[in-house]
């Protein structure tokens, strides 16, 4: 009976084969977000713009990027991305537009939109599972030549399947990528919706000129200003978070001699005697080559780390927005009444540098609550509720600087948060929600907490102002009766009492006038006792 068993099971194990990454995510294209055909669209854009605004940036060039999305038929739609970055070489443009995993960024620790390398292929998988088509890249590096492809993806072998192929001189010399996907989707203008990205990405971008062709009509954004951010730096691993698993790879594939010249040149801010140091606590000889150290060994460092002071990694690696940035960018897209804006100092999560940033923008053009939260300065629509953003916005006790909440502050308040680290720990691989350490949130709330202290005073002094204005219009409304009835007692002109009346009013200190003492008290005691 057993032995019947057995054989069954064996006879079904041959039937076992290898999946490859594309097979996995053709079927699991939910896992990258595409789980409907209104944010089909919104990722597919996402993913060409993101790389747009990458590929410029780490060129150094002020990027333009030219957008369209155009109905074809019903529930089909032609989307186009072109920008003025770099271009690719040829070689490399079947690799990265037909293979899934295949990108310059997951190797390194830089600030970058783009980490995975899942980004591009999956929306040519996408174009081609749902309606037939290939995908076409043009591309020229500025060498006078341009490079034109029709690709598909060879889902079993994630390989590309070359459709067309050409190669022609450049009627204009011109650097760049074009990208034209078919794809079937559903263009929607609401929250979450490809306009939506795009107007954020000109918050968080201000530097990028982005024209945008929709289904119903063109909108400019002309950048607010003539620089880039400056760039970001690429780093070592930071020994603090490094696992078994990983400290054992990287000692069978580094160049060093020795473990202890392993330590100090493969991770960042270890010198010769940290190593040492580390080395003699896990009891191990400093001097055996990397290829030499059992499992053992490797557990035995690992220990041994958490027992030595490590100095923290270098975090002016990072290129945050800056209150400039963000103050141009609110200001350009919202046009508020008030703005508050904070960046904060670098901090760090499991040794990786990340830093946040919040603006706060109140009144003027902002009719109702408005919550962007960006990612190394990719706006992330989806996901709300499972974001650390979220939940540090619902940590802060607005209440405290006179702000009405119900679980999200209310009012006319926009209120945009900036995470950037070299490695921003999404919770999925469709990069919508930053997942929950405890020292993100504890560095948004401390950011938002900024930020509201600031609102809360301005706020208060409105308040103040109005509760004055009142006033001054009851006295001017009783000055009059006023003045003429002391001008019967005391024989005064009444053009000279109220005269005299108004100059007692427009004198007054707000504390003078009854009732205002409390008004702004909570704000000046909020914030950085509040968890
Ligand atoms: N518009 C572009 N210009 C230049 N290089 C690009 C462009 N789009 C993509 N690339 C290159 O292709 C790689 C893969 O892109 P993608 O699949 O989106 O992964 P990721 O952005 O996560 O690295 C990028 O790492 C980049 O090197
Ligand atoms: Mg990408």
């Amino acid at each position: 009976m057993a032995g019947a068993v057995a054989e069954k099971s064996a006879d079904k194990m041959t039937q076992a084969r290898e999946i490859s990454v594309s097979e996995f995510f053709e079927k699991n294209r939910h896992l990258l977000g595409y789980d409907n055909k209104i944010k089909a669209l919104l990722i597919i854009v996402k993913e060409g713009v993101d790389n747009s605004l990458d590929a410029t940036e780490e060129a150094r060039i002020l990027p333009e990027i030219y957008l369209k999305v155009e109905e074809l038929e019903k529930e089909k739609y032609k989307i186009v991305i072109r920008d003025n970055g770099p271009g690719i070489i040829k070689a490399q443009i079947p690799k990265i537009f037909g293979t899934l995993l295949y990108g310059s960024k997951f190797h390194r620790l830089k600030q970058g939109r783009g980490q995975q390398g899942l980004g591009i292929s999956c929306a040519v998988m996408y174009s081609q599972l749902t309606t037939g088509e290939p995908t076409e890249i043009i591309s020229s590096t500025g060498d006078g030549r341009t490079h034109r492809y029709k690709l598909k993806i060879d889902v079993k072998k994630n390989e590309p399947i070359i459709i067309e192929e050409s190669e022609e001189p450049s009627k204009k010399p011109w650097h760049g990528v074009q990208i034209t996907f078919i794809v079937e989707g559903i263009y929607r203008e609401h929250k979450q919706s490809v306009l939506e990205y795009v107007k954020q990405t000109a918050v968080a971008n201000p530097f990028a000129d982005l024209i945008f062709d929709s289904p119903t009509g063109r909108l400019s954004f002309k950048r607010g200003i003539e620089q880039l951010p400056k760039e970001p730096q690429e780093i070592q691993p930071h020994l603090e978070g490094v696992e078994v698993g990983v400290l054992s790879r990287m000692l069978h594939e580094t160049a060093a001699r020795s473990v202890s010249s392993f330590l100090s040149t493969e991770f960042t801010r270890i010198g010769k005697t940290t190593a040492l140091e580390i080395c003699e606590k896990a009891g191990i000889d400093p001097k055996i080559s990397p290829r030499r150290a059992t499992d053992e060994d490797v557990i035995k460092v690992v220990k041994a780390v958490k027992e030595v002071k490590l100095t923290k990694p270098p975090t002016d690696v990072l290129s945050p927005l800056g209150e400039e940035l963000i103050e141009k960018g609110l200001k350009k897209e919202l046009n508020p009444e008030f703005l508050a804006v904070i960046s904060r100092p670098p901090a760090v999560y499991r040794g990786f540098p990340f830093q946040l940033e919040v603006g706060i923008a109140w009144g003027g053009s902002i009719a109702e609550p408005n919550f962007m939260r960006f990612a190394n300065r990719v706006p992330l629509l989806y996901q709300q509720g499972d974001c650390a953003i979220t939940k540090s916005i619902m940590g802060v006790d607005w209440k405290r600087y006179g702000i009405e909440v119900d679980k999200l502050p209310l009012g006319p308040v926009a209120i945009m948060v900036h995470i950037c680290s070299v490695w921003v720990p999404f919770t999925s691989e469709s990069k919508e929600a930053v997942a929950s350490y405890p020292v993100i949130i504890k560095e948004t709330k401390l950011a938002l907490q900024e930020a509201a202290r600031k609102l809360s005073l301005y706020l208060a002094g409105k308040r103040r102002a109005e509760y004055q204005a009142e006033r001054m219009k009851i006295f001017e409304r009783y000055a009059e009766e006023t003045a003429r009835a002391l001008e019967e007692l005391t024989g005064e002109k009444a053009e000279k009492i109220r005269a005299q009346i108004r100059k007692i009013v427009a004198q007054a200190k707000p504390e003078d006038i009854e009732g205002e003492a409390d008004d702004a008290g909570g704000a000046s005691e909020g914030g950085g006792g509040e968890e």
